[in-house]
């Protein structure tokens, strides 16, 4: 048997606290060696099970047990430490999205190619046991042709304002998981059109975002495909994929957070899960263990580079599609030095310009 994989946790809030919790003793093959954060105390707090806690990235690869990193800080730092963890040669397991735009997103990745290191990107979804048995469904020819995709996703309240600014906007902090959910279950997308709004918090509008769009998909099999996405739902956190073909439809919806149903005098409730750190608890850790399991066997991860720059252009095309009030190929979507040309100076958005 291999040693355990030794792990750094860079950035501990919500989600790096979550992986720490995991690699510290929920993913075979993986040993938590610390977290670092520029944030002394929330290093401090996420580093259990004896790991160490550091406030400086440098510090935590030159450590001689970190073999692999989880990059958990927010999206604007990401690449810089993916390029530094990889020109230290360590495995990386990167949240979505590896950067704010595709340019960066595109350098990122090559940098990482080009130093031969596994590399996986945050697509929780594809590893929750409901979205991963309906897409193994669709490939395996359950459904013969597909025809219409639908996916619904939404939060319980707004992020923090903090977290709003330094995002990358609706589309491509959020949105991005059900593009990513699409090409996933249903192939690769040619043409996207969006509409956005903020009905839920103004201060969205301050940052030029959005709270709430429907986004329509042309896949390039000819089928079509609607999201519905808001930053509200006062029920909790709700998740549904459809997918409709000749022979019949795949439903993935109506999580519950426990089994149980209430009855009274107003009918009958079921529990709801009120954050996504709960409802998808299991998928962050399943997507960790595919990535130990991948790298020990010296297997490429997935999802990789390819899915994080695809998920990407989507959210771009759509974030263009929504300023420019037209339907988007999402060929015109380039980045410099991309593998796909559209280069196009108007295609370039600016950090969260969603308004
Ligand atoms: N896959 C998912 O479902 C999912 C869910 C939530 C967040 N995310 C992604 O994870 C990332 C973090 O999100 P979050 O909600 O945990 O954010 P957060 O604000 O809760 O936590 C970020 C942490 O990073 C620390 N930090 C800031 N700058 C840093 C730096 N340069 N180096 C190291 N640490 C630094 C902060 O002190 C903080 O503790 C974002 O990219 C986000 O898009 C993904």
């Amino acid at each position: 048997m291999s040693a355990p994989l030794g792990f750094a946790v860079i950035g501990a809030g919500r989600i790096g606290a979550l992986h720490a919790r995991h690699l510290a003793g929920a993913v075979e093959g993986a040993t938590l060696t610390l977290v670092a954060d520029v944030d002394e105390s929330a290093a401090r707090a996420a580093a259990v099970a004896g790991a160490a806690s550091v406030t400086d990235v440098a510090d935590a690869l030159a450590h001689p047990r970190v073999d692999a990193v989880v990059i958990a800080s927010p999206t604007s730092a990401h690449a810089e430490q993916l390029r530094e963890a990889a020109r230290a040669g360590k495995a990386i397991f990167c949240e979505k999205p590896v950067a704010d735009d595709l340019d960066q997103t595109v350098a990122a990745m090559d940098v990482v190619e080009r130093a031969g290191v596994p590399f996986q990107i945050g697509f929780n979804r594809r590893f929750d046991p409901a979205y991963e048995a309906l897409a193994h469904a669709v490939h395996h020819g359950e459904l013969g042709k597909v025809e219409l995709f639908r996916s619904q996703s939404t939060d319980p309240r707004p992020a923090p304002e903090a977290y709003i600014a330094s995002s990358a906007g609706f589309f491509r902090d959020s949105v991005i998981h059900d593009l990513d959910t699409a090409r996933f279950v249903a192939g690769e997308v040619e043409r996207v059109t969006a509409l956005g709004r903020v009905l839920v918090d103004p201060v969205y509008e301050r940052y030029g975002d959005v709270d709430t769009s429907v986004i329509t998909l042309e896949f390039a099999s000819g089928a079509l495909g609607v999201l519905m996405n808001s930053r509200r739902t006062v029920y909790g956190h709700d998740l549904r994929v459809e997918v409709h073909g000749e022979r019949g439809k795949l439903v993935a919806e109506d999580e519950r957070a426990t089994k149980v149903w209430r009855y009274d005098a107003r009918g009958f409730h079921g529990d709801f899960y009120d954050h996504f750190l709960d409802r998808f608890r299991d998928a962050y850790r399943r997507e960790l263990q595919a990535f130990v399991d991948a790298v020990l066997a010296g297997r490429p991860p997935t999802p990789g580079a390819s899915d994080a720059i695809e998920s990407l252009r989507l959210a771009d095309a759509a974030t263009l599609s929504l300023h420019e009030g037209r339907k988007v190929a999402v060929s015109e979507v380039g980045a410099r030095g991309s593998a796909h040309p559209g280069e196009n100076a108007s295609t370039r958005l600016g950090n969260g310009g969603l308004g």
